[in-house]
């Protein structure tokens, strides 16, 4: 099947759906989304979205700390944009119908996570992400000009490479046209032409075995720009999230958000001792990596699997209030956390890098942009600071917009692109070699690029997943298309990406921690 629409959306998370709502008054709008609608990174987001809304802070304090916990390594002039573009981003997501907690004055329930040097994570009890998400989609799906199309998968990226141009990563102007997309009832790839395209894939996590990223977080729209020449970068920066629950079978690792630190909770050694003070003087508030380092350093000195985050002092009711959440999840697995302490583990949980974007979303391939965790626009630098995620989400979501209405008018379809070339493909993939061979990734990677790295593990990993790769190229190559064989060859490649540029960076910065570059995991000078 043809399709045609002006703006090609991928992705309805929160990146694409404030693009889709601002673009949709220009053109028609066609959303594609792997899993039903809601199913997204932004769903399960808890802690909140920062933003400077009242004093005492100030842009300035926000951009200050952003720069700090990202290790130096931030685009000032992005970081300036995101922060001081903060306050009417938020003041548009509440106009669409998101709620936030306010306090009984009326003022927004400000919350304090790792990094922040003042309360500014606007909100909704513990599940901030659900009420965003809720909020959107009622608006996208009253919106006439916008369709979305539920469990459609995108395999790649249009460019002109598929009208048998070559195209190199040298390659000037590189230009998409749209993207081909599984449809779940044909079972057949659709071609979808467009003017102007969005990558709003989200993350990653699922290329590690640990994590608090739901399933559809397989690095999708990186590997589709990796695989059409487009520029990715500084994909070693992986977040591990320090407090994730200890509960091994459960997968996504249900996440304890960081607010609770900032409302008081502490981390402790399972024998009550606290240790952050020896690792950082913000103690528990210190900065996610400097956190996640620091238990990785505790489990391995204790030869216990997890630590624990102590909530047992903190005003009962105030706790089950702020974090309900919390509260049903522990108390379902027989932890009450006004009377118990919860077992955490770090798990990894945001990608950095990305595919490189400018200040409006615009990636190295011409009218595709790409916004929201898939993206890298430098606002992270070397570690992301709490609650920037879906800031960064709605600010350069909101740019791309202002750039795609100004040009959209100029495009036209590319009419010559021809229809997915399927022929060759006989096999019925065994599920068993799709299976195992993402375990063995996801081993690779926890086991050899997780918080602690060294030359010699990254080397580990790269041969090993050299074998699985030429295995899974030979299988693609014959396969009736599925998206788990899809998504296993994207995660492959989203692995080569993390290491080839952790083998890269001949430092310990930020999130990639090298034994080979030593740097000290004690930051109390
Ligand atoms: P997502 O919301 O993940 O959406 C991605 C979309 O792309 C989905 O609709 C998916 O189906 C679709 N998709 C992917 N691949 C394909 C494909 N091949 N074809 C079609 N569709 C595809 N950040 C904060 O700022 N504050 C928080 O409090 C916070 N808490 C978090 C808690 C958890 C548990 C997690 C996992 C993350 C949290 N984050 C938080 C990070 C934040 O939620 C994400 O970075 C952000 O929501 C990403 O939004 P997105 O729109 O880029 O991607
Ligand atoms: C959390 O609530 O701890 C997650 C916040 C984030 O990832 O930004």
């Amino acid at each position: 099947m043809r399709k045609k629409v002006d703006f090609l959306v991928i992705g309805s998370g929160i990146a694409g759906l404030s693009y889709a709502l601002k673009v949709a008054d220009y053109g028609k709008v066609c959303i594609v989304t792997k899993s039903n609608a809601e199913e997204t990174a932004t769903k399960y987001a808890q802690g909140g979205i920062a933003a400077v809304m009242y004093t005492p802070d100030t842009y300035e304090k926000h951009i200050r700390d952003t720069i700090t916990a990202g290790d130096n390594l931030c685009k000032r002039e992005i970081v300036e944009i995101a922060i001081t573009e903060s306050t009417d981003r938020v003041k548009e997501l509440i106009e669409w119908g998101t709620n936030f907690d306010k306090k009984e004055s009326g003022r927004y329930d400000l919350a304090k996570e790792g990094g922040h040097s003042e309360y500014r994570v606007l909100h909704h009890k513990d599940n901030t992400g659900l009420e965003i998400e809720r909020a959107l989609i009622n608006q996208a799906k009253k919106h006439p000009d916008i369709k979305i199309l539920e469990n459609h998968f995108t395999i790649d990226i249009i460019t002109q490479h598929h009208l048998g141009i070559e195209v190199n990563k040298n390659s000037e102007n590189i230009n998409c046209y749209g993207a081909y997309v599984l449809n779940p009832t044909s079972k057949k790839i659709d071609t979808i032409l467009s003017k102007l395209t969005l990558i709003a894939t989200g993350g990653a996590g699922n290329v590690y075995s640990t994590t608090t990223n739901p399933d559809i977080a397989t690095g999708d729209g990186i590997a589709m720009v990796y695989r059409a020449k487009g520029k990715i970068e500084n994909m070693e920066f992986v977040q591990f999230h320090p407090t994730s629950l200890y509960n091994p079978l459960e997968k996504p690792s249900f996440l304890i958000t960081e607010a609770l630190r900032g409302f008081g909770a502490i981390l402790k050694t399972i024998k009550e001792k606290e240790f952050m003070q020896k690792y950082d003087k913000r103690g528990s508030l210190a900065s996610r990596d400097i956190v996640a380092r620091a238990i990785d350093n505790e489990l391995k000195l204790s030869g216990e699997d997890h630590v624990c985050l102590d909530c047992r002092h903190l005003d009962n009711n105030a706790l089950i209030n702020e974090f309900p959440g919390i509260y049903a999840k522990c108390l379902s697995i027989g932890i009450d956390i006004t009377k118990e302490m919860i077992p955490i583990v770090p798990a990894a949980h945001y990608l950095c890098g990305g595919i490189k974007v400018d200040e409006y979303g615009r990636s190295s391939v011409k009218n595709l942009f790409a916004t929201g965790e898939c993206a890298s626009t430098g606002l992270h630098g070397a570690n992301r600071l709490a609650s920037n995620s879906l800031l960064e989400s709605a600010v350069f979501s909101h740019r791309a917009s202002l750039d795609s209405i100004g040009k959209i008018k100029s495009i036209e379809f590319c009419n010559e692109i021809p229809d997915w070339d399927a022929s060759g493909t006989v096999l019925n993939e065994e599920m068993i070699l799709v299976t195992q061979s993402l375990k063995e990734l996801q081993l690779i990677m926890s086991n050899y690029v997780g918080i602690v790295r060294s030359d010699l593990r990254l080397k580990r990993a790269l041969d090993r997943l050299e074998i699985i790769y030429r295995e899974n190229e030979k299988l693609y190559e014959k396969s009736i298309l599925t998206v788990k064989i899809c998504e296993l060859r994207n995660l492959i490649n989203v692995a080569y990406l993390i290491i080839k540029m952790a083998m890269h960076r001949k430092e310990s910065r930020g999130l990639h921690y090298s034994l080979d570059y030593p740097k000290a995991i004690y930051n109390n000078s």
